[in-house]
């Protein structure tokens, strides 16, 4: 028997979730973006789930995983497979021909690149509207470029960076900064503004393509309007050891945890090198039996130490570190970051299995 560190993908929540989003969606198209192996969920399990909601279009980063993605999903019914962060290079354009992706572009040189490898199907032109990221310099120019080519402008899109908070006037202004240049250049041609938490923030500019992410997996994007997600992962480890300490005996590296009283701890078989942030030593906490524990002293390679004290918990015992019990929102407000990077820190010696 291999190392139970496990994430149990729950298919049937990605499809409550998937379909939740449709509703919010409305006429507008999903693009579910499955980016950086479906988000740490596992590409083999997302990918072919949510074509079978019917999802035709899916984001990824790049061309790597684009062509990864196409060896999944086939050819099936000429569905989308959009690079987010376009290509970089003339085997990334050679790709997009091989496996007909379809790139963000930003800059000219990427024009150039397709049109020398003879790609002629679609892109995106993505222009910033206020973030400050990834967008087209001078708009204007890459669209006279685009239409020059044979390539063809499937649709303009641009990226929320206050999303989560509803209320943030940064919502509007990127809306309607968007929405400026779309109508100077080509008002009939397709948008695409919406992240997860735009559906909340912004329901009224769902345009012809959205692009969730995060709420396929069930995160909630907006601390206080949750949508009524479900949890795709549940991550797993289990306990392999209960010891007792006495008073003055130190836990993990460091010693940076002392018992003050006789306890005990138990000792679970996965650390920092499958995912659980080393953040949570003496912060975090777990579900065992029914309960939430404590953890103790700093989080190892492979290990995690809790206080189980006054419990039943034995060697044997399933730990949830995040998933049905412990939403990965309240993990990762322990330790200031976001579920993202929960989810797409997870080891690859973590195995992902189907729930
Ligand atoms: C361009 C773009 N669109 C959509 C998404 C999905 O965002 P979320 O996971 O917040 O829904 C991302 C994620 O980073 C992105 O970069």
């Amino acid at each position: 028997m291999s190392r139970p560190a496990i994430a149990r993908i729950n298919l049937d929540h990605l499809r409550h979730n998937y379909r939740l989003l449709k509703q919010r969606a409305g006429r507008s198209e999903i693009m579910a973006v499955v980016k950086a192996n479906a988000y740490g969920h596992e590409q083999y399990l997302v990918a072919p789930t949510l074509f079978e909601e019917g999802c035709r279009n899916f984001g990824v980063t790049d061309a790597t995983e684009g062509s990864e993605l196409r060896a999944i999903i086939g050819e099936l019914e000429s569905t989308a497979i959009t690079l987010l962060s376009g290509l970089f290079d003339e085997d990334d354009a050679e790709l997009c021909v091989d496996h007909r992706l379809t790139p963000v572009i930003t800059e000219p040189y990427q024009i150039k690149l397709l049109t020398k490898a003879e790609f002629s199907g679609d892109i995106w032109l993505k222009f910033d509207s206020g973030m400050n990221r990834l967008g087209a310099a001078d708009p204007v120019e890459l669209f006279a470029l685009a239409e020059s080519s044979d390539l063809h402008i499937c649709g303009f899109m641009s990226h929320l960076a206050c999303a989560d908070e509803a209320e943030h006037p940064m919502n509007l202004a990127q809306a309607n900064s968007f929405l400026e240049i779309c109508n100077h250049l080509a008002p009939e041609t397709p948008k695409s503004l919406l992240n997860s938490a735009g559906l909340i923030s912004l329901p009224d500019h769902t345009f012809e393509v959205v692009r969730p992410g995060i709420a396929l997996y069930g995160a909630e994007p907006v601390a206080d309007q949750a949508m009524g997600l479900k949890p795709a992962m549940t991550l797993t480890g289990e306990v392999m050891q209960r010891r007792d300490i006495q008073p003055g005996d130190a836990v993990s590296y460091g010693a940076s945890f002392t018992a003050e009283q006789p306890m005990s701890i138990a000792v679970i078989g996965m650390g920092y090198a499958d995912g659980i942030p080393r953040p949570l030593s003496n912060r975090g906490t777990v579900f065992i039996r029914g309960q939430k524990y404590p953890v103790i002293g700093r989080v190892c390679m492979d290990y995690t130490m809790v206080d189980i004290s006054n419990s039943e918990v034995q060697a044997g015992d399933q730990v949830e570190f995040w998933g049905e019990h412990i939403s990965a929102n309240e993990v990762a407000a322990q330790i200031d970051t976001i579920s993202y990077t929960l989810f797409t820190g997870i080891g690859e010696r973590v195995r992902r299995v189907r729930a």
